[in-house]
């Protein structure tokens, strides 16, 4: 969603802002601008709608009006309120009296109505239909009535705001000075080496540029200027901790690939290696999730698990809910968080919540998170950004250890996920005697082969290529997937990926269901996607819906293992796209890599955006 870049102090500040956001633009994001003071400290903007390289073509032009400066903000726009468009674009510039301000801002400022009535009774004249808007007037009205400093401005401000946030403002006449704030959405501070410091959205932003980050807290304020960063909470100096990153893996591009996610698929040997290198012991070949004794005491007691996540996310946390069910015997309830947060569900004291999030950012499932919190749950989150909101207001976070993912459409951090979600589970069936060491054990040694598989895996790709170019083709726009057990998640996983990159309309439904309502789109030609394994005691009944299938001439489409296929009926037409046979709980690795190549591949033939598909954002930080 919407990135934020600010840089004060560093004279190649305009190209550090650009730069920042090109870094930025796989969140997704319709338009985009900057910001800068020029040496007379007069305020100039430069935006642009559609894609990154739109505005960087008007940017040789901007820094030569600008001129010499080293006071500039940036920002990637999603929009939300008002359609993309060069008005509606970030900076938002806002002028009472004397006082002229620049604010980007991500989130939503759900009180802006109220704002723009007011501030227009004072005289504010609004150009763009967004909630930004507000911010610089409301800055600039508060100096007008004699608040002492932006600083102070901003502190006025933020008690007024409703909604999750993230903003940062410049000041005309005011060089090198930027001010902060942060409500629910991201914001950090980047140390600079030497006169120059920086406020970003994303760390990511300023790869190759710093290596030290404050992460703000909720409703701090912050005051940054080339030597010297401010942060207040409630009117008093803080410190945040500095902590220190690695951004090179993040930021090391697309290593040949032709879309990062092809480049992320093909991580997921490495991603499994490396989860199993870190999670398991070396020597006991037992899972080995780190948790402080009141986790371990809360995990030990636990009657029930709710499990919150949203997209891929929530299908991850359906495979959870498998394993855990299965390997632990607790129950386990799982919601998209949109519903979560607002049903009001009953949690019973003591309970264990489980939030997954790829980005630890998702608005939905933060909210959701801070409602368990409040009644009392242990909340533990599963997420690869040990930084975000989520991480920082779990009780325990078990980091993904995928490494950053880029392209929008989640891949190897939801076999992250899954993977890291089984290991949970097998550990607590071992804490609990339900299973025994020697079974613990095999599963892992099972796992240890897994890099291997699926690496075969990926380097034989040519019937799925095949069956892409024919759903690319085809003349309907609609696909069933259908799966049992822990394929019933992975069809839904199949189904949303597709969706995502390639746009075309996918269903998902547990094979059993089949017949309570989708077989009624069942017509000759209709593809319908089955998944089945040999060895999880329900391919009977699947091959009993791939008839149902045949029968009314759909094109059964079979992802099986080679034991699966053989059992097909020899009159059955079928295409078939094999995968290995692996131990029955390691079937969501197996036929993810199919099911991601399926969507990869279909979007490609089609011509789609693959990494930065229409309408989506990588951290959807907004309702
Ligand atoms: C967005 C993306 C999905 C993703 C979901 C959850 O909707 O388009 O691909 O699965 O967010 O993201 P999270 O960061 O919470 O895992």
């Amino acid at each position: 969603m919407c990135g934020i870049v600010g840089v004060v102090g560093n004279s190649k500040a305009i190209e550090i802002v650009t730069t920042g956001l090109s870094r930025l633009e796989y969140r997704g994001y319709d338009s985009a601008g900057v910001a800068a003071l020029d040496e007379a400290g007069d305020l100039h903007t430069c935006k642009e709608v559609g894609k990154l390289a739109a505005l960087l073509e008007k940017i040789p032009a901007f820094t030569k009006r600008v001129g010499a400066t080293s006071t500039a903000i940036g920002h990637t726009r999603w929009a939300t309120h008002g359609e993309p468009s060069v008005t509606n674009a970030h900076p938002h510039v806002g002028t009472m009296g004397p006082f002229t301000l620049a604010v980007v801002h991500n989130g939503i400022i759900e009180n802006h109505t109220a704002l723009r009535t007011k501030l227009s009774a004072s005289g504010a004249k609004f150009v763009s239909a967004t909630d930004t808007e507000t911010l610089p007037f409301a800055l600039a009205h508060a100096l007008q009535q004699g608040a002492a400093s932006p600083l102070a401005a901003v502190q006025q401000l933020l008690p007024t705001l409703h909604g999750n946030f993230a903003l940062v403002a410049m000041a005309q006449g005011v060089p090198d000075e930027l001010w902060g704030t942060r409500r629910g959405a991201p914001l950090c501070v980047g140390l600079g080496q030497g006169a120059a410091n920086y406020l970003v959205s994303d760390p990511l932003a300023l790869a190759g540029i710093c290596e030290r980050f404050m992460f703000l807290e909720d409703n701090d304020v912050v005051h940054v200027t080339p030597h010297t960063i401010e942060i207040f909470a409630a009117g008093e100096r803080v410190v945040r901790p500095v902590q220190t990153l690695d951004l090179s893996a993040d930021a090391s591009g697309k290593q040949g690939f032709k879309h990062f996610m092809l480049k992320e698929i093909h991580e997921q040997p490495a991603v499994v290696a490396r989860i199993l290198s870190a999670h398991t012991h070396a020597t006991t070949r037992l899972p080995a999730l780190e948790f402080s004794p009141t986790i371990a005491a809360s995990l030990a007691s636990a009657t029930a698990i709710n499990i919150v996540a949203c997209g891929t996310a929530y299908y991850a946390g359906m495979v959870g809910k498998y394993y855990l069910e299965q390997l632990a015997r607790i129950p386990v309830n799982v919601d998209v968080a949109s519903e979560f947060r607002y049903r009001n569900p009953p949690l019973v004291a003591g309970g264990v919540f489980i939030a997954i999030s790829q980005s630890g950012e998702t608005a939905d499932t933060l909210a959701a998170l801070e409602h368990a919190k409040a009644h009392g749950q242990t909340i533990l989150v599963f997420t690869n950004s040990p930084h975000s909101s989520m991480a920082r207001a779990a009780d325990c976070t078990i980091p993904l250890l995928a490494n950053r993912e880029i392209a929008v459409a989640s891949t190897k951090a939801f076999t992250a996920m899954v993977l890291n979600l089984l290991l949970f589970a097998l550990q607590l069936g071992l804490q609990r005697n339900l299973l025994t060491a020697a079974a613990v054990q095999e599963v892992i040694q099972q796992l240890r082969e897994l890099p291997t598989q699926l690496q075969e895996q990926l380097e034989h790709t040519v019937p799925i290529q095949s069956l892409a170019n024919n759903l690319a083709t085809m003349p309907g726009r609609s696909l069933l997937y259908l799966g049992r057990g822990l394929l019933a998640p992975m069809a839904s996983e199949g189904a949303i990926k597709i969706k995502e990159i390639s746009y075309l309309h996918a269903e998902s439904y547990p094979s059993g269901e089949m017949k309570h309502g989708p077989i009624a789109l069942v017509e000759p030609g209709l593809p319908v996607i089955n998944l089945a394994a040999s060895n999880d005691g329900l391919l009977e009944k699947t091959l009993s819906n791939l008839q149902e299938v045949a029968a009314r001439r759909g094109e059964v489409i079979l992802i099986a293992d080679s034991a699966a296929t053989s059992q097909l009926p020899a009159n059955l037409q079928a295409i078939v796209i094999t995968v290995p046979t692996v131990h029955p709980l390691l079937l969501p690795f197996s036929f993810s890599i199919p099911l991601q190549l399926l969507a990869y591949f279909t979007a490609t033939a089609k011509g789609t955006d693959v990494d930065q598909p229409r309408n989506l954002a990588k951290s959807v930080t907004v309702e």
